[in-house]
C-alpha cells in the first residue's frame, strides 16, 4: 500500500485516495476457528459456488497463517462482514504462479526466507469493514516486518469493455485510464488501497466470465515497513499509538 496522505476517505477530495470514514460499527481482528461459520456466509455472499472457499480451506488458512487472516465483524449482530487472507510468499514462486488455484502449492514460505506477503482472497460487502481491517493489520504488519503484499485481482470490467470495442486488448484496458484512475473498477478499488504497480497479467488465472478468467497480479508497498528495524524496537503498545496517530499515511 503506498503512501498517500489521507485521514478521512468520505470527506476527501480526492478520487485518487478515497477511503470510507474509518469511525464505523464494526470490530476489525485476527479470525479464529469459531468465526468458520459466519466466514462460510460471506463467502456464499460475494463468491460463486465454484469461487467460494469452503471450510476445510478457511480451517487451513487459519491454522497455517493465524497472524495473516484478519476479519471485520459488525457489531451488533457478529457477522462477518469483511475477510482477507494472507501467506508469506517467495517473489519467485510468483513467476510460477499462473492460476489463483495454485496460491495453496507455493511452498512455506516463511517469515525467515521472505518479507513478502501475498493476499489470498479478500471478501467485504461493506468497504467500511475492509478498510477498518485494513487499518487493524497495518501496524501488525509493521511488527511482524512484511514489507510489501501481492494479490491477484479480477477486472470484471474486461467483458464489457470488449464487447464495446472489439479491437481493445486486454494488455491496453488493464492500462487505460478514467480521469486518472485505472478504468477497471476493481483495479481502481485496488488502486485506492495503494496498489499500484501492475507487476503481471494472467490468461486462464480463475473462473471469473466477466475478466473473462484474466487475472492481474498487482503489489502494494506497506506505508513506512523500511522502517522496520525501528519497529521492532518499539514497544507493541507505543507502536499502536503511533499507528494511530499516524493512519493518514495509509
Ligand atoms: C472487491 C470487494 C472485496 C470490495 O468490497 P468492499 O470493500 O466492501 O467495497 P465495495 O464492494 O462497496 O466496492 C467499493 C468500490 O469498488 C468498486 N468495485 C470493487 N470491486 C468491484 C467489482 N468486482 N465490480 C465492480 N465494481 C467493483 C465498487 O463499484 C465500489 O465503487 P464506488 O465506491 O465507486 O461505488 C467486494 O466487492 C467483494 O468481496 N467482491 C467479490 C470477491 C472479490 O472479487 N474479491 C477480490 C478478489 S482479489
Amino acid at each position: 500500500m503506498s503512501v498517500s496522505l489521507l485521514v478521512d476517505g468520505s470527506s476527501s477530495a480526492d478520487p485518487q485516495t478515497r477511503r470510507p470514514a474509518p469511525t464505523q460499527p464494526f470490530q476489525a481482528r485476527f479470525l479464529a476457528l469459531q468465526d468458520i461459520p459466519s466466514l462460510l456466509r460471506l463467502e456464499a455472499r460475494q463468491w460463486s459456488p465454484e469461487q467460494a472457499a469452503d471450510e476445510p480451506s478457511l480451517r487451513q488458512r487459519i491454522l497455517t497463517y493465524p497472524g495473516l487472516c484478519v476479519g471485520s465483524f459488525c457489531s451488533h449482530t457478529g457477522e462477518a462482514v469483511s475477510s482477507l487472507f494472507m501467506r508469506p510468499i517467495h517473489r519467485d514462486d510468483l513467476g510460477r504462479m499462473r492460476q489463483w488455484a495454485d496460491v495453496a502449492d507455493l511452498g512455506s514460505a516463511t517469515f525467515e526466507s521472505t518479507r513478502s506477503l501475498l493476499g489470498i482472497s479478500l471478501t467485504s460487502v461493506d468497504p467500511r469493514g475492509a478498510w477498518g481491517m485494513i487499518q487493524f493489520f497495518w501496524p501488525h504488519a509493521l511488527k511482524q516486518g512484511w514489507r510489501d503484499i501481492y494479490l491477484g485481482s479480477p477486472i470484471p470490467g474486461l467483458k464489457q469493455a470488449m464487447l464495446s470495442d472489439p479491437q481493445l486488448t486486454v494488455q491496453h484496458y488493464v492500462l487505460q485510464r478514467k480521469r486518472g484512475l485505472p478504468r477497471d473498477p476493481q483495479l481502481r478499488y485496488y488502486h485506492r488501497m495503494g496498489f499500484r504497480h501492475l507487476v503481471a497479467l494472467k490468461s486462464d488465472y480463475f473462473p471469473h466470465p466477466s475478466s473473462l478468467n484474466y487475472g492481474v497480479l498487482l503489489r502494494g508497498v506497506i506505508p513506512l515497513a523500511w522502517l522496520w528495524p525501528l519497529w521492532r524496537l518499539l514497544p507493541w503498545s507505543a507502536l499502536r499509538s503511533m499507528s494511530r496517530t499516524v493512519e493518514g499515511v495509509l
